[in-house]
């Protein structure tokens, strides 16, 4: 790659992962061209050294035109629909939008010449497997919605990128969490863990755990939590790898976790002495489609990416969402 600054479109750039992801880059030294079209994306977290056009990546004429105008060079695809529940019940909305508006995003790539992709995909794509840990060469068989498109997407990718020498990467994030100092989750509604915990902890309302009979050590759901600030220098790392003279053509997977389990009990916990205060914990049954434990192999992530993960204790991550 030659020597001028160089240019990334980033979908979905105005949301929780997209925009610690703008940061991380813009840090970096990259320009940075956020497309979004705030359906669930907020305004006020789009850094102002970033262009901003709204709009959906799905819109291809639009695309090909940013693309184009902003000499792009690499594209980071973080913009979706991810909420599991509403793709089970939406499935039409989550295909037309996480699968459909891809393809017309990645056919305005082809169309300009813009060969290089990275993919916000997810530990969706394996659905429940009982594995100890998870590589990248675990079938995928996704339990919900959310996680089939995921998985069509990465398809399709692997095949344009065959066929039209692209150079792509899908990173499958597991369970993304924290704050930045300029970022947090702000998800309507909030179904995830960490900022549930918080939320019942500050108001002291009562804190629903899904599942307490599962095959785990403490009978609770095993997940991999990984820091928000950890995802976005994972991005960082993947635009840097595929800028290299060297990176290959072709689709490559890499799981990004922190590598470690934590149980919902265990999170319970972490956050009654982060905040010294105690959760009002009810039981209540398993929520439906929830794995037992979904925890990372991060080897290839460190292997291909040099990339490790440096925030993403549990006690770090729920400290970065009460300070
Ligand atoms: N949980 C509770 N109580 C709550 C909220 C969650 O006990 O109030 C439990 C869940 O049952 C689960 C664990 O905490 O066992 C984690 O749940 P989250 O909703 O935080 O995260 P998920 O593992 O369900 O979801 C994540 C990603 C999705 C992805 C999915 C599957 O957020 O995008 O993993 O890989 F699809």
């Amino acid at each position: 790659m030659s020597e001028r600054e160089t240019s990334v479109l980033l979908t979905g750039g105005a949301g929780f992962i997209g925009a610690a992801t703008a940061d991380a880059l813009l840090a970096d030294g990259h320009r940075v061209v956020i497309l979004d079209d705030l359906s669930s994306g907020h305004t006020d977290t789009i850094p102002n050294e970033a262009s901003f056009k709204r709009g959906g990546y799905g819109e291809t004429g639009k695309v090909e035109e940013l693309l184009r105008d902003g000499r792009i060079d690499v594209i980071v695809h973080c913009g979706a629909k991810s909420i599991v529940a509403e793709g089970d019940e939406h499935p039409n909305r989550y295909f037309a939008n996480n699968v459909e508006g891809s393809l017309n995003l990645l056919n305005a790539a082809c169309n300009v010449g813009v060969k290089r992709i990275v993919f916000a995909s997810s530990a969706a794509v394996y659905g429940a497997p009982t594995l100890s840990t998870i590589s990248e060469a675990t079938p995928l068989v996704p339990v919900n919605t959310y996680g089939a498109t995921k998985v069509t997407f990465e398809l399709a990718l692997r095949s344009f990128a065959d066929a039209y020498k692209m150079q792509a990467l899908s990173l499958r994030y597991f369970n993304v969490a924290g704050s930045t100092e300029r970022v947090r989750e702000r998800h309507t509604p909030e179904t995830h863990l960490l900022p549930r915990l918080i939320r019942a902890v500050e108001s002291g309302e009562p804190f629903s755990i899904y599942g307490n009979n599962y095959a785990t050590p403490d009978g609770s759901a095993l997940r991999d939590y990984v820091h928000v600030a950890d995802v976005a220098a994972a991005n960082l790392a993947a635009v840097n790898y595929l800028l290299r003279d060297d990176a290959p053509v072709g689709h490559t997977a890499v799981n990004i976790g922190s590598g470690v389990g934590t149980s919902v009990k265990q999170a319970v916990s972490a956050v009654e002495r982060a905040t010294k205060r105690t959760v009002n914990v009810e039981v209540q049954p398993r929520r439906a489609g929830d794995p037992p434990r979904l925890i990372a192999d991060i080897t290839r992530a460190v292997a291909l990416l040099n990339w490790r993960p440096r925030q993403s204790e549990t006690t770090r991550i729920i400290r970065s969402l009460i300070d």
